[in-house]
């Protein structure tokens, strides 16, 4: 062998050398790097607040029997007054006045049995309607939106001015 087979020799082995310490260097850093991703991931999935946050915004109740509930704002008809006179001249002179249907017209002696029942069954007839001898009384006198204090100020109003 001659002293330049020799030196090629060295510098070659040197150069494998350092070539299998790299390719270790890399396998075991690879290996680790990919250990700890996975525990990265792990730790991921396993973060509860993770399915929280992806979760829809909304779903859609598919439940049939659901109950909807639509607010409504509810508004009193005539701005909620209780104003017994405007209501009856409003809602209920239409039959109250003129006798229409049977109904009581502002006088006594139409209204001198019905009284005789107190004035809170009275009352409570106007609100729920009520179907006796003479006619049918629809409920809050068909206007189902009346409050239940408006139809009794319109009742107090009928009942004092017999
Ligand atoms: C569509 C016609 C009609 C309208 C409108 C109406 N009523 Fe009547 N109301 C009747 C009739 C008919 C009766 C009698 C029912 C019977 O005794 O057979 C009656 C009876 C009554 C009675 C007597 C209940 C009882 O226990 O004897 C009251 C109180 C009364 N109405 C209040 C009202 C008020 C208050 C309004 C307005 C908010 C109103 N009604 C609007 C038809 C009407």
């Amino acid at each position: 062998m001659s002293d330049q087979d020799s030196i090629f020799f060295r510098n070659f082995s040197i150069l494998l050398a350092v070539l299998i310490l790299l390719t270790i260097i890399l396998a075991v850093g690879a290996s680790m790097f990919q250990d700890n991703l996975v525990e990265n991931l792990k730790d991921r999935a396993d973060r509860s607040g993770i399915q929280a946050d992806i979760k829809p915004a909304a779903s859609v109740n598919t439940d049939p029997n659901a109950v909807v509930e639509v607010a409504v704002a509810q508004v009193a008809p005539f701005d909620g007054s209780t104003d017994g006179e405007m209501i009856y001249n409003n809602v209920c002179a239409a039959c109250h006045g003129t006798g229409a249907g049977g109904a009581p017209k502002l006088e006594a002696a139409a209204w001198a049995g019905r009284l005789d029942k107190g004035s809170d069954a009275v009352l409570a007839n106007a609100i729920n309607g009520y179907t006796g001898d003479a006619g049918m009384m629809p409920a809050k006198g068909g206007r189902a939106d009346l409050t239940d204090e408006q139809v009794q100020a319109a009742v107090e109003f009928m009942t004092s001015s017999l």
